[in-house]
């Protein structure tokens, strides 16, 4: 897989994907990262990328030609299945998004900032938009990581078996369940007697009824859909 990254701010998107299971990821060659600085593609003699509103308003807004030229190199050296902006108007982002994007080949991830880009981008370049939750960051960079974070995780290889994705939090609509390592008896604070029990069946019924409860006292939400 590949995820091309147009930002004004390449530097906030580099360190994430130096370390842990990114860089992993990225050494194997499961996945490249690629940020592009929207300022090398400015048209005028300042690298201007955004101008005042039309009509008025607080705020500058991401002009819409660097924006087509970035995208239009990068589209004439590659086919994309996705071009993402993101947005605080956004859908929500939820794993099923997480799942389905890591089954892509090559996506590219717009990140905004000021008070946004000029619609005509939204309406002629972007084919998903996407908010990592009802608060507005600063701009799209740290929520670009935080969707390609939940997107490498996810590529066959990435996660060793001992990591496996298929445990987590959501992946069946459900909180995962209280999870224990040694020691078995810590001052008086028990691990469930029968995760001793070395009876699988019962394990994973417990854990079953667990996340089952955890979902119903914490998130109820979850089990309407
Ligand atoms: N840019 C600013 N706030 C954002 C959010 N909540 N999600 C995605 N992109 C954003």
């Amino acid at each position: 897989m590949r995820i091309d990254i147009i930002t004004v701010l390449p530097e906030l998107i580099a360190s994430p994907f130096e370390a842990s299971i990114l860089k992993r990821a990225i050494d194997k060659g499961l996945v490249s990262v690629h940020t592009h600085n929207l300022r090398d593609y400015a048209t005028n003699k300042y690298k201007q990328i955004d101008d005042y509103q039309y009509g008025g308003g607080a705020g500058m807004v991401m002009m819409v030609e660097p924006i087509d030229k970035c995208i239009t190199k990068l589209k004439s050296e590659r086919d994309y299945d996705e071009i993402i902006y993101m947005t605080p108007d956004g859908t929500p982002f939820k794993q099923s998004h997480a799942n389905e994007l890591s089954l892509k080949k090559n996506i590219i991830i717009l990140c905004g900032h000021y008070k946004g880009v000029d619609q005509r981008v939204r309406d002629h370049f972007i084919t998903r938009e996407i908010s990592i939750g009802d608060f507005v960051l600063s701009g799209g960079e740290l929520a670009a990581v935080v969707v390609s974070d939940a997107i490498i995780r996810l590529l066959p290889g990435v996660l060793g078996n001992e990591e496996s994705a298929l445990t987590d939090s959501f992946q069946d609509d459900l909180l995962a369940p209280p999870i224990y390592t040694r020691p078995a008896d810590y001052k008086g604070w028990k691990v469930p007697e029968v995760l001793l029990s070395g009876n699988f069946n019962k394990i994973e019924k417990w854990r079953e009824d667990e996340a089952l409860s955890r979902t119903q006292k914490l998130r109820p939400d979850l089990l309407d859909d």
